[in-house]
């Protein structure tokens, strides 16, 4: 089922991003077809028109932090006590023996969970998943918060509808593919905590959960340094989109006209026009090098939110120097220096 789920996710990403790389090719026989993939992308500013047909308002931005929020904590708590419980990274080698009680009685969880014989590739699988969905959930958490606070977005900006459930797939799919290698495992797992917690009542499941704080957090240190390269890059793009968001959301704090479009100036603006994609790009980045660089799964997730995003910058880029006869010439739509 894992290796079934594995391909539907890959096959999912690879569905998303071939249209918008055809659509991106220069040639004039796709024309049509770029039309037709950009009425799809446009939203907000670029996308202007009277017609309300086939779009949503494009404050529901927010329902896919609210669905990513929810889903990236269900699959956070559950693979972390999976790996507390089940596949630890302190393995002692002296705890062979305890095999034996299992079927002598002993405690199985103590005995499983610290035995060698559990692959250590595998425990370090686990523990980067739950690197990543850690990493995750702490830019979904911010993006609702800005979504909510920060953002003030116009009343008449819109996005097509399938957009909008392509937005809530991402936010579906996205959190899925960092942790699919081990989540059937995570899944029998927590059914079976759930039958035990029902069978056992609240008061002996309790007793039985000898919450050790240290180990629960301290396999996590054990991450190689791949990890906290991984780590160091999300940051750096997540400190420059929080920014970025801040400058955007700042922008109409002095109109009048709550859909009112100015030039943004500061942090990554001064070289390229959508800052908070490039440090989007700069983010999975980052979550790609964490995951240890080897996963076809997240690099296909890489791939879609580049694609998704360069496209989306390319358009953002025209209008801006349409509508703006001063716009700063040297600043480019997304990449630094390329493009
Ligand atoms: N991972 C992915 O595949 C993916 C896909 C899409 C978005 N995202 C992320 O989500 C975040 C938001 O994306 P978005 O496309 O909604 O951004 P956006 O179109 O730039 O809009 C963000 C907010 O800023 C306002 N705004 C933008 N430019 C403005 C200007 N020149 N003057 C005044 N206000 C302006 C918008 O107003 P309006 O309300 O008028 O539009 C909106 O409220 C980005 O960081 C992006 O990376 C990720």
């Amino acid at each position: 089922m894992e290796v079934g789920l594995v391909a539907m996710l890959r096959t999912a990403w690879i569905a998303a991003t071939l249209p918008i790389l055809i659509a991106s090719m220069p040639f004039s026989c796709l024309n049509s077809f770029h039309k037709v993939v950009l009425g799809f992308a446009k939203r907000g500013k670029v996308r202007q028109s009277s017609s309300k047909r086939f779009t949503v308002p494009q404050n529901f931005f927010c329902h896919f932090y609210v669905v990513a929020v929810v889903w990236t904590t269900l699959l956070l708590v559950t693979t972390w006590m999976y790996a507390y419980k089940m596949v630890p990274l302190n393995v002692d080698p002296f705890l062979y023996p305890t095999f034996a009680s299992r079927f002598t009685g002993g405690s199985h969880i103590i005995s499983w969970r610290k035995s060698p014989a559990v692959p250590i590739a595998y425990r370090y699988s686990v523990w980067r998943s739950v690197f990543l969905l850690l990493l995750m959930e702490v830019q979904v958490v911010r993006r609702l918060i800005e979504t909510i606070y920060v953002f003030k977005y116009s009343s008449s900006a819109r996005m097509h509808i399938f957009g909008y459930l392509i937005g809530l797939f991402f936010y579906t799919a996205a959190p899925l593919s960092l942790c699919c290698n081990n989540v059937l495992e995570v899944y029998k797992f927590s059914l079976n905590e759930v039958a035990e917690f029902i069978v056992k009542g609240k008061k002996n499941s309790l007793q039985d959960l000898e919450f050790d704080w240290y180990e629960f957090i301290s396999s996590l240190m054990r991450l190689g340094w791949l990890q906290w390269i991984g780590a160091a890059i999300f940051f750096w793009g997540w400190i420059h989109q929080q920014r970025c968001h801040d400058i955007l959301g700042s922008l109409r704090e002095h109109s009048e006209q709550n859909d009112e479009y100015v030039i943004p100036h500061g942090d990554w603006f001064k070289i390229v026009s959508s800052p908070h994609y490039l440090a989007e790009i700069v983010i999975y980045a980052g979550l790609v090098i964490v995951s240890g660089g080897a996963d076809l799964t997240i690099w296909l997730l890489f791939g879609f939110v580049v694609s998704n995003l360069v496209f989306a910058a390319a358009e953002t880029h025209r209008w801006y120097r349409q509508k703006f006869e001063n716009y700063p010439k040297n600043r480019l739509a997304i990449i630094p220096f390329l493009y």
